[in-house]
């Protein structure tokens, strides 16, 4: 028992237990965010006696006549000052670091309050963000001393909220306060907790499952298996392949495959319970590598009949006989890790049963995948299923599939009371699809003026124990394969294997990080052998608008790439020893698939409420609409009102993947908006409206893969960039400079936030990232995955070229989701060769300053 000070009111906890776990679970002090409960992520930051301290590494009974203070307990000058710096910087994205990020802030603020930015860096080197590359983080905390210190008013602009201009996201004041619910903030009445029983082995029969000592363990209220489930075991994204439990008689496919299900009164019970579950296994041999998964020796599905998930081979023109006349050719191997999203919430749902229906409240990049999923699983027609948002802590492709929401689903079914179903770090790490590893063999062949030619590759992805979006992402990365580049002869071959590793999937960049890793290494080496710069290679063959890519789309006016290249021509003449390299990446899902965005606007109380499904998962998809919305309709961004997805609202918008949403919602919402303004000038009124709905909807219509036109439109549109990597004399990274061509920039700040961000995950792959497996078992903790932190974080500078979209599909903007992560790592790779010769072929780039000691 100890009695100690929360937020200013006196309490007590009779049992002793972490101070994370009393301040949510018995006080609800939401703010303090539980990204890891392994001391790793600082998103449960709290002030302990004035210290910031991480509250999932304290007990409670240490706190005996302390004072904890969360951002509840801010004064309200405090939540005004800290809401208006971190929202004016563009400090907010995903949200789930910032409630911490303050604390931190505040513990450093409160002690001195006129930091340097190096004392901001060390404060808050133990808060990992995923998602903003921590400077505008850095900005918000000195902006937040400096109105501390001068005792300024908090400024309140005036803005008409219209595209380009830098309005406040929408959702960012109240994420920064911890006010703003993500799916482990509800506490429902009656609520029980589900986990989920794994397997001991990536591939083993089951040969029985007992459960009665879980069931009559206290606080369970059901164990479920395979039997329980009412409709179809095996879902998936677009292959059904997932198990949502392994049945008796058949065989494991990871370690991460659900073997039971357990909900009891508490989380601790239940995985109490759980460990109670005695299954009997026939282990198997597994397959844990590319080379054995395309053996076929042993298969993964025996249904699937081999181990290939996909095989595409991409031809134009004849690569071999181009090769081999050209007078310059370069081959190499190069190899790529898993990496984990890291996205810093870790999954979570919670799930109602409603009458004959189901409810399930969810963070994740799509309620309508998650309906349809969920509702095959329980044999019942979609709309006996509503799935609602909740905010959504960090996703970058990772939240695509089914973790949790299924399993809640089924257990609130069996239970008829609500369930939480949240992961550990852990089960994180373990269950949900990954960045996939490649095996690559490339050869580039150019001209004696530097001129390619044609080019040629063998991609192999281990694409793990299930689909997910293995084959799309193989796709991109051959289809990409051959960079913004003008020439034609390619001959691009990937096979998707699977294995026994955990699965991969979707992953910010979606294969084509990988391919353009080794596209942009052989270009630099064919540069040196030309005798001219990388730079230059790049300037010669960069794709220009009416000219025609490797893939035989015409690039359109809007093309940029070259722009990109003038801004960096500069820093490469300051600093001819910086690394370079470009990327392209697509804005829709392209090649022939149906791809459209919807928006539902109503007019309700003066106010123009947005319906759409597209999941924002921290990019400020909430604020593009708005911005567009007022754009359109001329009215004051605060009469427009963004509201959550739900399937019962909101029309189907798509997945968030494919760096799709602003371009194909955004127009959407135009479209919407428009019909919207012609019935206001017809009516007259806005009263006249009241109730009314509009529904807008773009379909992008592309030519499927291997379509027999000469000019296939393969993407609506595609993003450019150019990222430039200066290192400093001892050898670490100086500065990045990444110049994006996105479209007209909704909101330029924002954009600003997702580059930064998104570089450096880029140089988190470049450099410290792995996810190192042991016998299909990942050993990394989220401490280990060698994210980077503040104070070791370099500066990126991020720049936007604005070329508008054809026909000024949605106010011009392409969007910039993806493409910013792509091409950091070969500019990385080239800056260390540029500085000690020796040209690295594998990530992350092994003897560098920042490898780690083996
Ligand atoms: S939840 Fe406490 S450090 Fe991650
Ligand atoms: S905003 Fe920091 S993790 Fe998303």
């Amino acid at each position: 028992m100890a009695s100690f000070i929360v937020n200013g009111q006196p309490v007590s906890c009779p049992e002793n237990k972490k101070l994370i776990r009393f301040l949510r679970d018995d006080l609800h002090l939401t703010s303090v965010k539980n990204g890891c409960s392994e001391g790793a992520c600082g998103t449960c930051t709290v002030l302990i006696d004035g210290k910031a301290t991480k509250a999932c590494v304290q007990q409670t009974d240490r706190m005996e006549g302390k004072t904890v203070v969360t951002c509840e307990g801010l004064t309200a000058r405090e939540r005004e000052v800290y809401a208006y710096a971190f929202t004016e910087a563009g400090a907010v994205q995903c949200g789930f670091c910032t409630p911490g990020m303050v604390m931190a802030a505040k513990g450093l603020i409160d002690r001195n309050p006129d930091p340097t930015p190096p004392e901001v860096k060390d404060a808050i080197r133990m808060n990992i963000c995923r998602c903003t590359g921590y400077k505008k983080i850095e900005e918000a905390i000195l902006l937040a001393a400096r109105v501390f210190r001068g005792g300024e008013d908090v400024p309140h602009r005036v803005l008409k909220g219209i595209v380009g201009e830098n309005l406040d996201r929408v959702d960012a004041p109240g994420k920064a306060l911890g006010d703003a619910k993500y799916a482990d903030d509800l506490y429902l009445d009656g609520m029980l907790h589900g986990t989920a029983v794994r397997s001991a082995y990536p591939r083993a029969r089951v040969l029985s499952i007992d459960t009665s000592a879980a069931k009559a363990a206290p606080g369970v209220v059901c164990v479920l298996t395979a039997e329980d489930i009412p409709g179809t075991v095996k879902i998936g994204h677009l292959k059904q392949d997932y198990d949502v439990m392994i049945p008796v008689g058949k065989i494991t496919h990871f370690l991460g495959d659900a073997i039971a299900l357990v909900a009891a009164e508490t989380d601790e019970q239940a995985r109490a319970a759980a460990a109670l579950v005695k299954v009997a296994y026939e282990e198997l041999p597994p397959v844990l590598n590319m080379t054995d998964g395309l053996n076929d020796e042993i298969l993964v599905h025996e249904s699937n009949g081999t181990n290939v998930l996909s095989h595409e081979h991409l031809v134009r023109g004849n690569a071999d006989e181009v090769i081999r006349n050209s007078k310059y050719v370069v081959t190499h191997h190069y190899s790529t890790p898993p990496t984990d999203h890291a996205f810093l919430e870790p999954e979570c749902a919670v799930a109602v049963r409603e009458g004959d229906g189901m409810r399930i409240f969810s963070g994740d990049q799509g309620v309508y995948q998650t309906r349809k999923e969920c509702a095959q699983m329980l044999g019942l027609p979609q709309d006996k299923v509503r799935v609602t948002a909740m905010m959504v802590g960090g996703g970058f492709g990772g939240k695509e599939d089914m973790s949790v929401q299924h399993h809640a689903a089924l257990l609130a079914w069996h239970t008829n009371r609500p369930v939480k179903v949240a992961f550990t770090r852990a089960e994180s790490i373990l269950v949900h699809p990954k960045r996939h590893a490649m095996e690559m063999d490339f050869t580039t062949a150019c001209d004696e003026n530097g001129y390619l030619t044609a080019m040629k590759a063998t991609i192999v992805s281990d694409t793990g124990a299930y689909a997910s979006l293995g084959g799309p992402v193989l796709q991109r990365a051959c289809t990409h394969a051959a960079g913004p580049y003008n020439y034609q002869n390619i001959d691009i071959d990937g096979k998707a294997i699977y294995t026994n590793n955990p699965p991969a999937g979707a992953f910010r960049g979606f294969g084509v990080t990988q391919s353009c890793f080794a596209t942009e290494c052989n270009l630099n080496e064919l540069a040196e052998m030309v005798g001219i710069s990388a730079f230059e290679m790049r300037y010669r063959n960069a794709i220009r608008p009416g000219q025609v890519l490797p893939n035989g789309q015409v690039a359109d006016e809007t093309t940029a790439l070259v722009e990109t290249l003038d801004a960096a021509r500069p820093i490469l003449e300051r600093d001819p020893k910086a690394g370079i390299a470009c990327a392209m990446k697509n804005a829709g899902l392209g090649v022939g698939i149906p791809d459209t965005g919807r928006c539902r606007i109503e007019v309700r109380g003066g106010e123009v409420l947005l319906h759409s499904s597209a999941a924002c998962i921290g990019q400020g998809m909430g604020t593009v609409q708005t911005q567009m919305a007022a754009e359109i309709l001329g009215i004051p961004h605060d009469r427009v009102r963004y509201c959550v997805p739900d399937t019962a609202l909101a029309p189907d918008a798509g997945n968030t993947t494919a760096s799709r949403q602003t371009l194909f919602t955004g127009e959407a919402v135009v479209r919407a908006a428009k019909q919207v303004k012609e019935a206001l000038e017809k009516e007259g009124s806005w009263e006249a409206l009241e109730g009314r709905s509009f529904l807008g909807e773009y379909t992008g219509v592309t030519d499927r893969l291997g379509s027999d036109k000469q000019n296939p439109v393969s993407h609506i549109a595609y993003g450019y960039a150019t990222h430039v990597v200066e290192l400093n004399d001892d050898g670490t990274v100086k500065r990045i400079t990444a110049i994006h061509d996105l479209g007209v920039a909704v909101n330029p700040r924002s954009a600003e936030g997702q580059i930064e961000g998104g570089v450096i995950m880029g140089l988190g792959y470049a450099l410290t990232e792995d996810f190192p497996l042991k016998d299909g078992k990942p050993t990394a903790k989220y401490g280990t995955l060698g994210l980077f932190r503040a104070d070791k974080t370099p500066p990126v500078e991020a720049r936007l070229v604005e070329k508008a979209t054809k026909d000024g599909l949605a106010c011009g903007a392409k969007g910039i989701g993806e493409i910013c992560s792509i091409p950091t790592a070969p500019a990385v790779q080239n800056a260390y060769y540029n500085r000690d010769g020796v040209f690295r072929t594998r990530l992350p780039l092994p003897d560098t300053p920042y490898s780690r000691k083996k």
